[in-house]
């Protein structure tokens, strides 16, 4: 492919209409770029493990914040998206994503009033709630709209949010039958803590005994004669643990999707101490800009363009032997030393970020690549939207 100028890369990208005519390599950088056939590859893998698992799927779009991949993963056979917040879900539902499951309490007044207005354009929207006097405030606050609001029971099984499991829950959820403009939606049971432990056997001791609680809740609502036809859990450490346990009938992975070194580090089941079920597909596409030594490059992405919570650095694809350190907020230390590949001023290096939720959201738009040529330019139409 040609190398274009600047303005023809600019119209092309104003126009919106980029498949086939922009090389990954004719983007201003630092950008995100996600691999196509990997992400379509990891859907895949994903949806049909589920569907064979006869599990139902709603990813979770706290990784990706964009309507297009969440249109593609319910095209993949997936009955919603998950959001964290309620303004993830506004952007996502603005954009035509129905099926939503908002992962955190609504607590505040804005958050009750906004989750009411939700509910009435989308009324199959999932909220969660772990409070009573926060179940009151719903319930008042959809009567008065004239909604009924789908409600499941939080259940704290990460000691994070939620209701503790077994009486507390039962006890909660009576509460919440009683309540007329509320419908009890069944239980969300996220075991945080297991997602990322190290090693397959550790990972699935944790993840059953944790899970174990909400299945046993779930028995115990329905020893009390209430039905809970839905309990919704997992994420992409545990999908080929939880899908096996009787009594999940929901998972809502998301990082698979992207991947992130995070995640290469758990282990798989295969015994290998890199996690290899999905491949990465997301990377930092960035520009050597200076040259100081021989083995020394610096890139033009730094803290504003990767995010920093982990404590291991990004890692340049194809380099192997190669180290990456932040040297400020809009540089990185790129070490060549133990690398036999080089690098010369003003060649691309892709990095994969260490973990990809807050790397996506430093940015507005990521690009999807297949090999060189840039397919599709995606909004990340929930950036920013934490609150
Ligand atoms: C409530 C909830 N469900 C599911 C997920 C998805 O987990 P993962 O990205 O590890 O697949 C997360 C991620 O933080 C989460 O907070």
């Amino acid at each position: 492919m040609v190398s274009r100028t600047w303005a023809e890369v600019s119209q092309i990208l104003a126009s919106g209409d980029v498949k086939g005519k922009l090389s990954k390599h004719d983007l201003p950088t630092p950008c995100l770029i996600v691999d196509l056939d990997g992400l379509e590859a990891n859907l895949l893998k994903m949806a049909s493990y589920l569907r064979g698992q006869g599990r139902a799927f709603r990813p979770h779009a706290k990784s990706h914040k964009c309507a297009e991949i969440a249109r593609m993963c319910v095209a993949a056979g997936a009955v919603g998206a998950c959001t964290a917040k309620i303004g993830e879900a506004e952007a996502l539902a603005a954009l035509g994503v129905g099926g939503l499951l908002i992962t955190t309490p609504m607590v505040g007044r804005y958050r009750v009033e906004r989750a009411v207005a939700l509910a009435a354009s989308r009324p199959e929207t999932i909220f969660v709630a772990d409070d009573l006097g926060n179940l009151a405030d719903l319930n008042l606050a959809a009567g008065v709209a004239g909604v009924r609001l789908r409600v499941a029971v939080d259940l704290n099984v990460t000691n994070r949010t939620g209701v503790m499991p077994g009486s507390s829950a039962v006890g909660f959820v009576e509460k919440l039958v009683g309540m007329p403009h509320l419908e009890f939606a069944g239980i969300q049971a996220y075991a945080g803590h297991c997602a990322h432990i190290y090693g397959f056997a550790e990972r699935k001791k944790g993840s059953e005994e944790a899970m174990g609680l909400a299945v046993e809740t779930r028995a115990l609502l329905s020893k009390a004669g209430i039905r809970c036809d839905w309990l919704s859990g997992g994420s992409t450490g545990t999908y080929n643990i939880d899908s096996h346990i009787d009594g999940i009938t929901e998972l809502q992975p998301g990082s698979f999707l992207f991947m992130d070194i995070d995640y290469n580090r758990i282990g798989g089941a295969d015994g290998n101490a890199f996690y290899s079920d999905f491949v990465n597909t997301l990377f930092v596409l960035t520009t050597v800009y200076s040259k100081p030594t021989a083995d020394l490059a610096i890139v033009d992405a730094g803290f504003k363009a990767i995010a920093t919570d982990k404590p291991f650095p990004a890692e340049a694809r194809a380099y192997p032997g190669s180290l990456f350190a932040f040297s400020g907020d809009e540089h990185g230390r790129f070490f060549l030393e133990n690398s036999a590949r080089k690098v010369a001023l003003g060649d691309r290096v892709e990095f994969i970020v260490p973990h990809c939720d807050p790397s996506v959201n430093l940015y507005d738009r990521m690009f999807g690549v297949r090999g060189d040529s840039v397919e599709a330019v995606w909004t990340v139409d929930a950036r920013g939207r934490v609150e």
